[in-house]
């Protein structure tokens, strides 16, 4: 049978890459997809191009700054390497900060694979427990209001998700990861180890928990993730899991003044 266009696989991966990462508020716009975590992380906090819909670049453009600017936040665009380039041209024209963190969505097909037998790993089904959260707050090095935005977040996970823990001898979190199903595809976020235990494969532990649970629970048959581009340890550790196809690249456009 043939496989479906790439561009049919594209948008499941971005729609997991959104369910598996939800805003706390949402506004949609003429297929823009305008969203708010008070804040917290950029993917939460950016527009996002669903479509191309119908209205002028510029009256959208002043439109989504005029919910940011309402919540006093900088209005961020994420921009897909498919991105319409006039959308670039008025943002330069507007002021934005130049492009920031270019990133790669990348793609493994599972459907060929079985899961592997991974032992050492917790996984918590559906929201995370204090210990998981409380380790990722540590790892990240969140502040109060990172940490309890984090967990709304979480809580608004409206898709199976499993969140993974690799503990260390004391029992406190060594490396986290969860994945979150949509569509047949989990997507795997918040990959992080403690840096004092680093290349122990304790991230490549946690990503294969996530994803043997996905294929084996929740019949995944593919897995998707973002990296920064020039993040090469993530990179390194994502290519060698088999995180091999790249699906889009996508980058950041901000202006941090009000409007
Ligand atoms: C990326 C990160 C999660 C890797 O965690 P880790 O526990 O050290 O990774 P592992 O030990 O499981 O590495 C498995 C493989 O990944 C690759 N890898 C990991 N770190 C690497 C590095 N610094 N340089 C090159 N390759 C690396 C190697 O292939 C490694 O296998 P090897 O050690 O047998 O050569 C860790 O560096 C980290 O927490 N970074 C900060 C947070 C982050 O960037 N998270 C990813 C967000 S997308």
């Amino acid at each position: 049978m043939d496989s479906p266009p790439a561009h049919h696989l594209a948008r499941r991966v971005e729609e997991a890459c959104l369910n598996g990462w939800p805003a706390l508020r949402e506004v949609v716009f003429d297929g823009w997809l305008i969203r708010l975590a008070d804040g917290h992380t950029r993917r939460t906090n950016s527009v996002n191009l669903l479509s191309p819909g119908a209205q002028p670049l510029d009256r959208k453009v002043r439109y989504c700054e005029g919910i940011y600017s309402a919540q006093g936040l900088p209005t961020i665009f994420c921009i897909p390497s498919t991105a319409d380039p006039a959308l670039g041209r008025l943002l330069d024209e507007r002021g934005y900060d130049p492009p920031e963190d270019e990133s790669c969505v990348l793609f493994m097909d599972l459907a060929q694979t079985r899961p592997q037998p991974v032992t050492g790993v917790l996984l918590e089904a559906g929201l995370p427990g204090e210990s998981w959260l409380a380790g990722l707050a540590r790892l990240h090095g969140q502040n109060d209001h990172a940490q309890r935005t984090h967990r709304k977040i979480l809580e608004n996970l409206a898709i199976p998700a499993v969140f993974a823990a690799v503990s260390l001898d004391d029992g406190s979190p060594g490396a986290l990861a969860y994945g979150a199903v949509h569509d047949g595809i989990v997507c795997v976020n918040s990959v992080v180890t403690h840096p004092d235990f680093r290349r122990q494969g304790l991230a490549r532990k946690a990503v294969a928990a996530v994803l043997s649970w996905a294929q084996e629970l929740r019949g995944a048959t593919g897995a998707c993730l973002s990296v920064v581009a020039e993040n090469a340890s993530a990179r390194s550790l994502y290519a060698s899991m088999g995180f091999t196809r790249e699906m889009y690249r996508y980058h950041y456009r901000r202006r941090s003044e009000p409007t």
